[in-house]
């Protein structure tokens, strides 16, 4: 193994030298008893590949397309709260990285830096929302995005309620210890406890339509598991669907994104992008999503592990993602992400081959 692969291998073992219990625990930690963030890594290894051989892989390009732009690698930087607990430079260290790959961020709603502070980054972003029960309270944050120049709405749907988790033993909860000033600066003041600020309880299609008048933005639905829901999304009119558990951090005990994203993206995958999160960890993983019908591959936790190294940690990261993703490509014998999508070995072994 590479240094930088080992390094990545140990990442969390290594963010755990650099962060306080508490921040390590929350951003560690799934919903309830644990077993959809326990599982989704190895959900990922359950399945084989079929590799090509006989082909020419001089050149191998990973890159993708996503909402009418070239993307150089599949890679996204999922939306995760708590960069500024993580690492003081916070989103704007992730933000430069992630632009040092020509990548795409996608910023929390939760985030503790100011969008117009990340656009001028100059990297590729997206905005994520939750929607609140009176959905007017949603709209200077998103004025705020667009203006900052996001380049989509991602609206989380799995969240009508925050999911509970627990503390490890012994450790404080994050809450509270973190410095509030640190989270949720691009709301409104008094927005927290204003009437109608709790999460949308009763979200629907008609939100997709509402959001995308309001912004000019496509909308992309993240936290969807079924091809039903998938296309349910896509017919009111979102621009991509992001197949997703949370991280395990919502509904416990709901399906690994690695069984789940092939189902979806047959049912909509022709007609909208496809991403997909949940447990991965590696290049091999990244292929293997690729060959399962996704369109790009986001991570949650991986950034903030690197971010506790700051910039250079998350430009290490994504290097070694990259560079372990063409490493597979070629092993496979895919020139193309399009051409990962004949790996995934049918059952029985060879039909149709
Ligand atoms: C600490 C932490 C905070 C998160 N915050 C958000 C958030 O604010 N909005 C959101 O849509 N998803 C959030 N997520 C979920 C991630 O976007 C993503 O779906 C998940 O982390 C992917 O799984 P992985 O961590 O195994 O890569 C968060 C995840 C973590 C670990």
């Amino acid at each position: 193994m590479s240094d930088d692969a080992r390094w990545v291998a140990g990442l969390e073992a290594w963010a755990r030298e650099r962060l306080s219990a508490s921040v390590l625990d929350y951003v560690v930690q799934g919903a309830r008893e644990g077993t959809s963030s326990a599982e989704a890594p190895g959900a990922w290894r359950e399945h084989r590949l079929l590799p090509h051989v006989l082909r020419d892989t001089t050149t191998v390009d990973p890159g993708v397309d996503l909402l009418g732009r070239r993307h150089p690698h599949p890679l996204v930087v999922a939306p995760t709260t708590l960069h500024r607990a993580v690492h003081p430079d916070g989103e704007l260290a992730m933000a430069r990285a992630v632009a040092s790959h020509d990548g795409l961020l996608v910023v929390s709603s939760n985030a503790g830096t100011p969008f117009a502070a990340i656009g001028a980054t100059g990297v590729r972003w997206w905005v994520q929302c939750y929607l609140p029960a009176d959905r007017r309270l949603a709209e200077p944050l998103l004025d705020r995005a667009v203006d900052a120049g996001a380049g989509a709405v991602v609206l989380t749907v799995d969240t009508p309620v925050v999911g509970t988790k627990y503390a490890s033993p012994g450790v404080p909860v994050v809450w509270d210890e973190v410095d509030p000033a640190l989270l949720r600066v691009n709301f409104d003041a008094g927005y927290d406890g204003a009437p109608g600020s709790e999460k949308a309880l009763d979200l629907g299609p008609a939100d997709l339509a509402r959001l995308t008048k309001r912004t000019g933005l496509p909308v992309v639905v993240k936290g969807v598991l079924r091809p039903d829901d998938a296309r349910l999304a896509v017919d009111a009119g979102a621009a991509a669907v992001w197949v997703s558990n949370h991280g395990g951090r919502q509904l416990d005990r709901a399906v690994p994104t690695a069984r789940a994203l092939a189902p979806v993206a047959t049912a909509v995958g022709e007609r909208v992008p496809v991403l997909v999160d949940g447990g991965v960890r590696s290049g091999l993983d990244v292929v293997t999503a690729l060959a399962l019908g996704a369109s790009a591959v986001a991570l949650g936790r991986l950034p903030l592990y690197a971010l506790s190294g700051g910039e250079d940690g998350v430009t290490r990261l994504l290097g070694e993602l990259r560079s372990q993703t063409v490493e597979t490509m070629r092993l496979a014998g895919a020139r193309t992400a399009a051409e990962t999508r004949s790996l995934v070995a049918p059952t029985p072994l060879y039909d149709g081959v």
